[in-house]
């Protein structure tokens, strides 16, 4: 049976793997992107590139509204900025968890220009933090041009609560990018999967000190549903142009999706 979201080790119900999902990131913050660039030997910069380039005709628009949910340190946010132009509408950056977002906000928020040489600061693209759960964004129906989020859709703890509400809140032609890691097949899968189970907790151990959150990285992409389950799930959820494209041999990958024009 597929699982309905995400269920850190304890976790009974919604409510309490929610909780332990933002404890996990706070705790494990201040050494988040040391251990995202080795573990994953700075391959990650390569997929947010990716995932940001393929919204490129949304983000060039000055006037589009764009949220990064999950935005956890910020480098998804970073990628889209790099594509917006100057003077455009800030980027929402959202994330439950406030060690995560604090770190974020100090690489992607407004620059102060003041008593720089640099006067062309001023108008050049920032995001804009806001502490906020996936499930219940504190934004209006039909608000949004673009929704993407990298390695935190798994973390919700319901997936189909997570689709309804970017559905909400997107306008009618608005466009959803959900950048995960996946499981390849094949002997990658397998050579892989050795890495992913045995190699990544302990390297994670090593450098975090900690023992579940990178115990709970493999198990959680272990229980996400596979693309063509993902992809059917956000076509039930009302979305169209639902397709999903490998990144590196399958680790990753991008799911798209748009919100229908005329329902
Ligand atoms: C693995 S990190 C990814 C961060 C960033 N997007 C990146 O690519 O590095 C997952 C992030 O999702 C956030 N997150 C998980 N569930 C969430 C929820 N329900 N609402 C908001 N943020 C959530 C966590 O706090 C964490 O910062």
């Amino acid at each position: 049976m597929l699982a309905k979201g995400a269920r850190p080790v304890g976790a009974a119900d919604e409510a309490t793997a929610a909780v332990a999902v933002r404890q996990m990131f706070e705790s494990i913050a201040p050494k988040y992107d040391l251990l995202n660039h080795v573990l994953s030997a700075n391959v990650d910069r390569l997929w947010w590139r990716r995932a940001a380039r393929r919204f490129k005709d949304v983000l060039v628009r000055p006037e589009a509204a764009v949220l990064d949910i999950c935005c956890g340190t910020g480098d998804l946010t970073m990628a889209l900025l790099k594509l917006r132009p100057r003077g455009a509408t800030p980027i929402l950056a959202g994330d439950f968890a406030r060690a995560m977002l604090r770190r974020g906000a100090e690489k992607f928020g407004p620059k102060d220009s003041r008593g720089s040489a640099d006067e062309s600061a001023s108008d050049a693209p920032y995001a804009v933090a806001i502490e906020a759960d996936a499930l219940h964004l504190p934004l209006r129906g039909e608000s949004l041009d673009l929704i993407v989020t990298a390695f935190g859709f798994r973390n919700l703890a319901n997936y189909e609560a997570g689709l309804k509400e970017f559905y909400r809140v997107l306008k009618p032609g608005g466009q959803l990018g959900i950048l995960e890691f996946s499981e390849p097949g094949g002997l990658i899968g397998k050579a892989y999967g050795v890495y992913f189970r045995r190699v990544l907790p302990a390297i994670g151990r090593a450098i975090c000190g900690k023992d579940g959150a990178y115990n709970y990285l493999p198990i959680s992409v272990g229980n996400f549903p596979p693309p063509d389950a993902m992809v059917e799930m956000m076509r039930r959820a009302g979305f169209e142009q639902c397709a999903w494209q490998p990144y590196t041999f399958g680790i990753a990958g991008l799911y798209t999706a748009m919100r229908p024009t005329v329902v």
